[in-house]
């Protein structure tokens, strides 16, 4: 894992400073992490003074401007706008978080925005999230059954089944508590990270699936879960609010009570 497309030892450079917007009553100063892989070199942090009293209140709001109205080479995902779809986590003024419900009201007077921490990048705030879609791909998210689904209706929950999952199933697969986790930067590649591990649990605890013992053997491994050291970034940085770490505690929890 890590920066690998950028180039070794490579250092963040001052970038551009573009025009202070006139007769602005209001500016905030947005710098901007920005590589280019068709260019290459060191990525550089441009600077955009933006009017706040011409701009929503949301960090993606200034990013929208800068790209509609200021500098159009500008790349960074978006979609729902609402904390729904996960798409713009990045990390701002050295935290990760979503740009659509994070307030400028509550930044720094300058804003630093950077890529999500410790994944490839494939151009300015875009990470490549492939690695981590795979880890989650091999925590097979979907429901396992041996037994035939009933033959006149579907495989239901109790009210306190259902319950089981909130916590979990709220999860929109951000990245930003992976992204957040010092075990995950350095061993990445074998520990499958607080996102997958919150999402392993989901189906471990889903009433419906009949493939707990499996589910948990895939887990018995020192490194896809075991590197968890509850530094507890993770449920810091979750901005659903949701507690990957305690998540992963319950598959411990389940781990240590088979074996006795
Ligand atoms: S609690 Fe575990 S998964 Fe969460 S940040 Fe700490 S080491 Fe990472
Ligand atoms: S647990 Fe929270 S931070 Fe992690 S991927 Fe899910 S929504 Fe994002
Ligand atoms: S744009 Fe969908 S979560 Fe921010």
């Amino acid at each position: 894992m890590g920066l690998f497309n950028l180039p070794k030892n490579s250092v963040v450079q001052p970038g551009k400073t573009f025009p202070a917007p006139e007769d602005a009553q209001r500016v905030k100063i947005v710098r901007v992490y920005r590589w280019d892989p068709e260019v290459g070199g060191n990525p550089r942090l441009d600077t955009y003074p933006i009017d706040l009293d011409q701009c929503g209140p949301m960090v993606l709001d200034a990013l929208i401007k800068i790209k509609n109205e200021i500098d159009s080479t500008l790349a960074f995902r978006r979609s729902c706008r609402e904390g729904v779809c996960g798409s713009c986590a990045m990390n701002i003024d050295g935290g990760n978080a979503l740009a659509c419900t994070k307030p400028l009201s509550d930044c720094g007077e300058v804003v630093t925005i950077h890529p999500l921490p410790h994944q490839p990048v494939v151009k300015d705030l875009v990470p490549d999230l492939t690695h981590f879609y795979a880890q989650y791909a091999s925590i097979k998210p979907w429901i396992e059954t041996q037994t035939p689904p009933p033959a006149d209706r579907e495989r239901l929950q109790s009210t306190a089944e259902r319950a089981e999952l909130d916590g979990l199933q709220e999860c929109i697969l951000c990245a930003c508590c992976s992204t957040s986790c010092p075990s995950y930067w350095w061993n990445g590649d074998r520990f499958l990270g607080p996102a997958a591990l919150l999402q392993a649990y989901r189906w471990i605890a889903d009433s419906r699936d009949e493939a707990t013992g499996e589910r948990l053997d895939a887990l018995e491994d020192p490194f896809k879960l075991f590197r968890c050291h509850t530094i507890m970034n993770c449920t810091q940085a979750c901005p659903k609010g949701l507690n990957p770490a305690q998540a992963i505690g319950q598959i411990k929890k389940l781990l240590i009570e088979r074996r006795e």
